[in-house]
């Protein structure tokens, strides 16, 4: 069987900047408990999954997540479909903070946004027909009456490619990448407007994952869908999304539209992941081709690195770095990164871009020029999505659009 290539185009970002947000999430936190263990149980640590992240989705627009394993994307995901609570931080859905709501206030919203899960053999009941599996959220939240349910899972399943006279087939009875159009087509069924897509063709045969991509993009052309798109490596969201975020650790460290990001990467870790890709053009790692290798491994969550979480496997770490957390600073009309030396590949400069912030670090100054050049830097520090102004890594000032 031959490899279909994902042939549909790369979406455009809109013309209008980033467009109207549909999601707006600031400083979203999600830490879990970790309890000792004995008849009394008491909480000893917290595993800091998520710890603020800031982003926005755009409507009818596509953001990826992107980091190793363990870096918290599956659990932004859950938060923002609600199926876990905050622990802090506002997740704006229409101008609506998610948030606050209960999970009764939730109901409407659920239909809205839906996730496709990444493991389609656990995530479909194996007891329940397709038919069902589709159909129970068409009966939950009533949306055709019951009569009409039967013709609508078998419109869902034509849309995703599947057989609509299988309806009454059993999950096990398909292949790994019909069984994710099964996954597709419930998700579908609400016609949400926000879908978040945990790592979706991970699980599947290199064979069928551009497919499987395919219908993802037809499916949000047609019914302009926003994606949240979450993945382990940067070569697959590099086609599906305009804008990337990249996790570390529970933190975003930059993100940025597809351009900037793959031919202008400022953060030392996105550097190194996209050493990793294969067909990325040579410009985007500095004309580089060898690979950069992260050494060491991943720290726990539970007691991260004090400063930039990245340190201890950074090569450009200095002392400021475990001092201080860097934060993420607007560098470009649509660009941001968190590291005190950010710069493109091989220019990362001597000094601290970030100096102003830390008169009391030694050789600072604390004059007047220093507090203002400190007030720039946080002023394109502050908000998720794009602002008017932004720091110029060169002449450390401020340029305006
Ligand atoms: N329910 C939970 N209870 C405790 N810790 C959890 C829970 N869910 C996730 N974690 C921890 O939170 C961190 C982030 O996990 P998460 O699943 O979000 O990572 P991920 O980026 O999706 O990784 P992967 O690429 O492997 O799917 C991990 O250290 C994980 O062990
Ligand atoms: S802040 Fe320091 S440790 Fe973190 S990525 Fe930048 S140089 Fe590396
Ligand atoms: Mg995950």
């Amino acid at each position: 069987m031959t490899t279909p290539p994902i042939d549909r185009p790369a979406l455009p970002l809109p013309e209008n900047g980033t467009g109207e947000p549909l999601l707006e999430v600031r400083n979203l936190t999600k830490w879990f408990p970790v309890n000792s263990s004995g008849v009394i149980r008491r909480t000893i640590g917290q595993v800091q999954a998520v710890d603020g992240v800031s982003f926005t989705v755009p409507k009818g627009g596509a953001l990826g997540l992107v980091g190793e394993s363990g870096c918290g994307k599956s659990t932004t995901g859950r938060v923002i479909t609600r199926l876990y609570d905050p622990t802090a931080g506002e997740m704006f859905f229409e101008g609506q903070d998610m948030a606050k709501l209960s999970k009764k206030q939730m109901l409407p919203l659920r239909r809205e946004v839906q996730m496709i899960f990444q493991d389609p053999y656990s995530s479909l009941n194996p007891r329940h027909t397709v038919g069902t599996i589709v159909g129970v959220p068409l009966r939950v939240h009533k949306v055709v009456p019951d009569n009409k349910v039967l013709s609508r899972v078998q419109e869902l399943l034509e849309v995703v490619g599947l057989n609509p006279e299988h309806y009454n087939r059993y999950p096990n009875e398909f292949s790994g990448g019909q069984r994710q159009r099964i996954g597709i087509a419930r998700a579908l069924a609400l016609q949400p407007k926000l879908l978040v897509a945990d790592e979706p063709v991970s699980a599947l045969d290199v064979s069928i994952q551009a497919q499987v991509v395919n219908l993802l993009q037809d499916v949000q052309r047609e019914f302009g869908i926003a994606f949240l798109f979450i993945a382990h490596d940067l070569s697959i969201v590099r086609h599906f999304c305009p804008e990337v975020a990249v996790m570390y650790l529970g933190k975003i460290v930059e993100i940025a539209d597809r351009e900037s990001l793959y031919h202008r990467a400022m953060h030392p870790y996105t550097q190194a992941l996209l050493s990793a890709v294969p067909d990325v053009k040579q410009a985007a790692i500095g004309g580089r081709r060898e690979r950069i290798r992260l050494t060491g491994d991943v720290p726990s969550p539970v007691d991260p690195p004090s400063g930039c979480r990245f340190r201890t496997r950074c090569q450009l770490a200095q002392e400021i770095c475990a001092r201080h957390e860097p934060p993420l600073m607007q560098i470009g009309p649509r660009q941001k990164v968190a590291c005190h030396f950010a710069g493109e590949i091989g220019h990362h400069p001597a000094q601290p871009v970030t100096a102003p912030l830390y008169p009391e670090e030694p050789g600072a100054s604390a004059s007047a020029q220093t507090q203002e050049s400190a007030d720039r830097i946080r002023e394109v520090s502050s908000d998720p999505g794009w602002g008017p102004r932004w720091l110029d890594l060169g002449s450390g000032s401020v340029v305006e659009r």
